[in-house]
């Protein structure tokens, strides 16, 4: 048995294992021989390699020609934002030279860590965090309202007797909203062959759960895009939180997860303490972002405020009554084993960690997240299949990019 990345499969070649969608419906059993119209279904959906009848595996395309020397350049600048990752690890090493490859396939040279950074003010630890986030929640000052539209969606979602229709009808209050959706579940994202003109339909075709989780996740966000510039690049932030989406989509398509719906809005919405923190803490964000020392801004966050962003996206979730399962994917999104369901927690993890080392998008933190080996081995990913995936979640990123507002 061989592993095949998608697009070097040859028609005629059988299947040795069963190939699903990203819902874990069976698209072609194994033992089966893969047709033509086979190859363009598993393309459709995302599927990044399939395990055939073959002695050997094809290796991964190789790179395309890039000048070493600036390869060596963009490596040795990118080095010191991997330190406290172990880049002798086999995934590790897979995402080290994949971002290598896409920033110079970008043509940028990554400045090093510790150029990131700005270098002014340094904060010092405070002991009130506890304080500062009761007054969150004893609305001295007030967590952000949900939006209406969403409380009316989880309320018709949450309803046994309400229909795909009804969910239909919610979204389609929002004009903008609408078309929006319409124009993510007509890209290759979801891949479908004919045009989705409407709502309903979109609802009857991927399901009332994955249009529902689109939806929120794209209003979660919107809440918070009146965040100065001057805080935080707001288009910055939800470039990354775009990438971690597309990349936890991806990566739960391709590893034996199911119900793939909640993976896309758990990484767009994985950072959203962060922007309580912006918002409501501006003055100690500065004094973070700006500090040149002190490990990451994880870390920081809880010497400075005394509470991660982690912790506000749990009373955040609370008061909007989001998903448990959402919730558990966001607020442990730094150290997934302690999740409920540690397996959809580790790929918001990875997925958050490979956007940082691509360079797609900013979300404060100026080192590359640690990744966690454990969390790592729960998915029973091949480090080789991440070189498939990762282009294919970046040509999906550069597609969203162009129509998120
Ligand atoms: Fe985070
Ligand atoms: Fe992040």
């Amino acid at each position: 048995m061989a592993y095949i990345p998608t697009r070097q499969l040859k028609p005629g070649m059988i299947l040795s294992e069963d190939v699903a969608d990203v819902n874990g419906r069976l698209l072609l059993a194994k033992g089966q021989a893969i047709g033509a119209n086979h190859l363009t279904v598993f393309k459709m959906w995302g599927v990044p390699e399939v395990a055939v009848d073959q002695d050997e595996d094809v290796p991964a395309d190789p790179a395309p020609a890039l000048d070493p020397a600036v390869m060596r350049r963009v490596a040795e600048g990118l080095q010191p934002a991997f330190a406290d990752n172990d880049l002798t690890h086999p995934a590790v090493a897979e995402i080290f030279r994949q971002a290598i490859l896409h920033r110079c396939r970008k043509g940028t040279v990554q400045r090093t860590a510790a150029a990131d950074r700005p270098v002014n003010a340094v904060s010092s630890p405070t002991s009130d965090g506890t304080a500062r986030r009761r007054s969150l929640r004893t609305r001295d000052i007030q967590l952000p309202e949900i939006p209406t539209l969403i409380f009316r969606l989880n309320d018709t979602i949450a309803d046994p007797f309400s229909s795909a229709d009804d969910i239909a009808q919610v979204i389609s209050k929002s004009p903008g909203l609408s078309a929006l959706l319409l124009k993510i579940v007509n890209s290759a994202f979801y891949g479908f062959p004919s045009r989705i003109d409407s709502v309903t339909r979109a609802v009857a075709i991927i399901g009332s759960k994955e249009v529902s989780a689109l939806a929120v996740g794209i209003t979660t966000l919107e809440v918070f895009k009146d965040i100065p510039k001057t805080v935080f690049d707001m288009q910055a932030f939800t470039h990354h939180s775009l990438a971690c989406g597309v990349l936890a989509r991806i990566l739960a398509a391709s590893g034996s997860i199911r119900n793939t719906e909640q993976m896309f809005v758990s990484g767009l919405l994985h950072d959203i303490g962060r922007l309580v923190i912006f918002r409501y803490f501006s003055k100690e964000a500065a004094q973070m972002l700006a500090s040149p020392t002190g490990g990451s801004l994880y870390d920081r966050e809880k010497r400075v405020l005394g509470f991660r962003h982690t912790d506000i996206a749990v009373d955040l979730f609370e008061k909007w009554k989001f998903p448990v399962a959402l919730t558990q994917n966001v607020i442990f999104h730094h150290r997934p084993v302690s999740a409920q369901d540690p397996v959809k927690a580790a790929i918001v993890h990875l997925a958050d960690m490979i956007a940082h080392s691509l360079g797609e998008g900013k979300s404060g933190e100026w080192r590359i997240p640690v990744l966690d080996i454990a969390a790592w081995e729960k998915l029973r990913l091949s480090p080789r299949a991440l070189a498939t995936m990762i282009p294919q979640a970046l040509h999906h990123l550069g597609f969203l990019m162009t129509v998120f507002p």
